[in-house]
């Protein structure tokens, strides 16, 4: 059996110890004299459980030339994650049992990260017909999170029986929250005084918070759990707040991006910053800080969205949306939010939150003997400057290059097993 020591962390950034890993558990904690096959120097490193993603894009089927399983899993582990959530817009789409077997299956091939898949609500994502949501959980993927993320749910029927199908599973309906009334495909930024200023037709606001609105009312009505995917708004923070408060079994998920990144960055008509939803103003900005320090936003989720070349570099209006974003999450969070909300908020928005809404039960486990060893080292005081040439993931669509971040994962261990790292 493999054994790995990990001498001297800070463990969540609150008390110093040695890790002692054998056969993938955590079996000793504390000042530890046995010897190991691998003995990692954690002197001024902070061990957190590894980080769990709500919302990846990994592409298998179908765009084998923006990502594969392979590549995303590369990335995913060099951002500090031990799991991530397959979302189900590949072609084709994850919509059957075989579907979310392949990706599944091709996840445990590779063994870098726990691959869920997601499945799709609908068939094909057309927001007609429920696809087979019972199969798909009964399948070997065990599917929990179902969403048509890229496109949204927009009949409050087939919602309404989706949440009730999913309840008899203990799954969860994450939504892709955007009335395509008010914000049809076209829509490429937020709508606003920029976006008449540069001629690009507006997403605005409320074409997210009427659908959350409706969205919690549904839930409260068939008792089911709803998650919220990338919630971009002040409004749907409020929203959120209130379903909380009536009890209405509510999550939200808020993107790196979403916490720093503002709308006027699209001054320059540079589409690797057209993402959907798109970036806010800085109030919305705000509010989605407080949201996560205050809980109202459980988690924070990548919407790794990778785009090959020819799909992103284009005019503004023609390119794709979304960004890469599994390697940069972790310094993003720490850089924007790290004060506040310290390493054991860390691990809570990004491990143990999203793990539990996700219902995956060997992840987001708090550091302990006797838990799986799903472990990430970060040097918490380092700077990195991005490079999106560096990146493992096969897309170069990354809007942090060039900039500055505090925090650099060092290592990512999946069941004791290293997965990057020296
Ligand atoms: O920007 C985005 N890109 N938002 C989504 O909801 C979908 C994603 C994608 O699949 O590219």
């Amino acid at each position: 059996m493999s054994t790995v020591l990990i001498k001297g962390a800070s463990l969540l950034g609150e008390r110093t110890a040695d890790v002692y890993v054998e056969g993938g558990l955590i079996r000793e904690i504390g000042a530890v004299s046995t010897t190991a096959d691998r003995v990692v120097d954690a002197d001024g490193l902070v061990l957190l459980p590894g980080l769990v993603d709500l919302h990846t894009h990994l592409r298998e089927p179908g765009r084998e030339d923006a990502e594969t399983v392979l590549t995303g899993s590369r990335a995913a582990a060099a951002g500090g994650f031990t799991a991530v959530l397959a979302m189900a817009n590949t072609t084709p789409v994850t919509d059957t049992a075989e579907a979310a077997e392949h990706v599944y299956d091709l996840g445990q091939k590779i063994g870098l990260v726990d691959v869920r898949p997601v499945g799709a609500v609908t068939k094909g994502l057309a927001g007609e017909e429920l696809a087979e949501l019972g199969l798909m959980a009964r399948s070997r993927a065990g599917v929990r999170v179902f969403s048509d993320d890229g496109r949204c749910v927009a009949d409050a029927r087939v919602m309404r029986r989706a949440l009730e199908y999913v309840r008899a599973f203990g799954g969860v309906v994450s939504q892709h929250s955007q009335d395509p009334s008010l914000a049809p495909h076209t829509a490429c930024c937020h709508e606003g005084e920029l976006s008449g200023r540069l001629g690009l037709p507006g997403w605005p606001g409320v074409a997210e918070e009427v659908i959350v609105a409706r969205d919690v009312m549904l839930a409260r009505h068939t008792g089911s759990r709803l998650h919220v995917a990338h919630v971009s708004t002040a409004g749907s923070v409020e929203v959120v707040r209130w379903a909380k408060a009536q009890g209405i079994d509510v999550t939200a998920e808020v993107t790196p991006h979403h916490l720093l990144l503002t709308t006027d960055l699209l001054a320059g008509y540079d589409p690797v910053y057209k993402v959907n939803p798109p970036l806010r103003p800085a109030e919305d900005v705000e509010a989605l800080r407080e949201a996560l320090l205050d809980g109202t936003v459980d988690a924070v989720a990548t919407d790794h969205a990778p785009h090959a070349r020819h799909d992103k570099e284009h005019a503004f209006v023609d390119a794709a949306f979304g960004m890469v974003g599994l390697e940069t999450a972790l310094p993003v969070v720490w850089t924007v939010l790290g004060e506040q909300l310290g390493w054991a908020g860390v691990a809570r928005a990004m491990s143990a939150t999203p793990a539990r809404i996700a219902g995956l039960a060997g992840q987001g486990r708090p550091v302990e003997v006797g838990e799986p060893a799903n472990l990430t080292l970060v040097d918490p005081v380092a700077s990195i400057t991005v490079d999106r040439d560096e990146s493992l993931s096969l897309s170069r669509n990354n809007p942090w290059h060039g900039r500055t971040l505090t925090g650099r994962i060092v290592a990512t261990l999946l069941r004791g097993t290293p997965t990057f790292g020296d």
